[in-house]
């Protein structure tokens, strides 16, 4: 397709106009061709299908999704960035599931990768093989720093509980201090260190919960320029005062997700590592989300220089195959020998055929730098549609991890309400987001071209225009 995307060569490399523009990388260029006739929505909406197919799964359901309740579209293919529902209406998808599957739907590198592995052992429980160890030296290549040691399982909250079982191992402490507007998972340490619900009652004891650097909203009121990063002031002030003397870990989301994409200000992530060594806690970084090279380098931890004690990642390291690690440093190996790494899926040889694959995808095609590049142009028409459109608080980001804050456009208060109609507007018109509180997610798969990208930021922007007449 014409879809070519400067990958800018160095000025003084440039030898003629043909070297200035590159092919799209191989798996940017299957999956986003995909959309060529995306997006196309025509009749009812929901369709009669969909709808049909949304009573049979709520009589057997409980606590469905709520974005899944405000438009119960029943998706049945995908292919590439798009996804086809049972009425036959396909749509651009910038929120693949639940960041699950960045390198494309039905991508056939990875079909073929764990085809192969299904024909071959299916299933055994953490006993060494090649395609493990393969994995683990892969992955071992591209986490920070000494990172090396791993742990495998299948879902962010299990990943979430092994990093905190590393934490305490090593520092013989059990509390813990997370942020406001992180998350990390529904089950118990993860639902302590993580923004609560009314179904994941009181915070258990140990844990405590401060403001982060999230300057559009200061929880502080105060300002970038004059604060000197208050907040990690206030962060490790609230430590001494909470804490018993057993403090394990300090868990932070690089960028949070949860909330929609907040980026933090420079030096906010180096302070967290000052406060960890300071405390002796060890830093996680929870890169379920950021990881993998969404925000354009290969952490979240990176854009600061970082290196944390522990990672956690993996929302698409299988690119829909559940599986997760958690990355903790060589010098904890005698410490952690007890772990038994008790997971029944995690890191069987499906799981790491997936990831294996993924990650090769990653890597050949440099998609973190394709991330970085879409994402700054991406970013870049946002800013633009915030100043056009009074209901937008915010467009922000980092790479593909992008989103919006909508706000009441008379009093500019931040408005669930209004998302919940931004998002419908836009389903309606074929663009696949995920709302979360007063914020929508807007995250184009790692394989989106910069054109598909834009095309659906544009139908959203038309979305986002329709809700704003109605309101003014
Ligand atoms: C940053 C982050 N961490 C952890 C989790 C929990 O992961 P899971 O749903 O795979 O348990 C999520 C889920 O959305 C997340 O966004």
């Amino acid at each position: 397709m014409a879809d070519m995307i400067d990958l800018a060569a160095p000025e003084d490399s440039v030898r003629s106009p043909a070297a200035q523009v590159r092919r799209l990388p191989r798996s940017v260029e299957w999956a986003s061709a995909c959309a060529e006739r995306a997006p196309r929505v025509r009749g009812p909406f929901p369709g009669p299908r969909s709808l049909a197919l949304r009573a049979r799964c709520l009589a057997g359901e409980f606590g469905s999704y709520p974005w899944v309740d405000r438009v119960p579209v029943a998706f049945e293919t995908g292919q590439g960035v798009t996804l086809t529902d049972a009425d036959d209406n396909v749509y651009i998808d910038l929120t693949h599931g639940h960041l699950g599957a960045a390198l494309g739907h039905a991508n056939p590198e990875v079909i073929e990768a764990v085809h192969r592995q299904l024909g071959r052992l299916s299933h055994v429980r953490n006993q060494p093989s090649g395609i493990r160890a393969e994995l683990q030296e892969t992955l071992a290549g591209i986490t920070p720093g000494d990172l090396n040691l791993m742990a495998f399982y299948s879902s962010g909250t299990e990943a979430a509980e092994g990093a905190m079982r590393v934490a305490r191992a090593v520092t013989g402490g059990h509390e813990f201090v997370s942020f406001y507007g992180d998350y990390h998972g529904r089950t118990t340490g993860a639902i302590g260190t993580s923004i609560g619900s009314r179904m994941t009652g009181p915070r258990p004891g140990g844990f405590i919960s401060v403001p982060n650097a999230y300057c559009h909203r200061c929880e502080f009121g105060l300002q970038p320029s004059s604060c000197g990063l208050h907040c990690l002031d206030f962060a490790e002030r609230a430590i001494h005062m909470n804490s018993h003397g057993a403090l394990a870990g300090i868990v932070a989301e690089p960028i949070t997700n949860a909330s929609g994409a907040r980026v933090f200000p420079d030096g906010y992530l180096r302070g967290l590592r000052d406060i960890a060594d300071r405390t002796g806690a060890l830093l996680i970084f929870d890169e379920h989300a950021t990881g993998l090279g969404r925000t354009g380098r290969m952490w979240g931890g990176d854009h600061e220089g970082v290196v944390p004690d522990v990672i956690y990642f993996g929302k698409y390291l299988g690119n829909g195959y559940p599986v997760t690690v958690v990355a903790t440093r060589e010098a904890y190996r005698e410490v952690l020998a007890p772990e038994r790494q008790g997971s029944t899926h995690g890191g069987q040889p499906l799981a790491c055929a997936a990831a294996l694959a993924s990650v090769q995808i990653l890597l050949r095609d440099n998609l973190a730098e394709h991330a970085r590049l879409t994402g700054d142009k991406c970013l870049a028409y946002m800013q633009g549609v915030a100043g056009r459109h009074a209901i937008v608080g915010i467009g922000q980001g980092r790479g593909l991890q992008l989103g919006y804050e909508f706000v009441d456009p008379k009093t500019g208060v931040p408005s669930s309400e209004v998302v919940d109609a931004v998002y419908k507007a836009a389903m309606a018109r074929g663009i696949v987001t995920s709302p979360v509180g007063p914020t929508l997610r807007v995250s184009p798969m790692m394989v989106t071209s910069e054109a598909v990208a834009l095309k659906a930021l544009r139908i959203l922007e038309e979305a986002i225009a329709e809700v704003g007449s109605r309101l003014a």
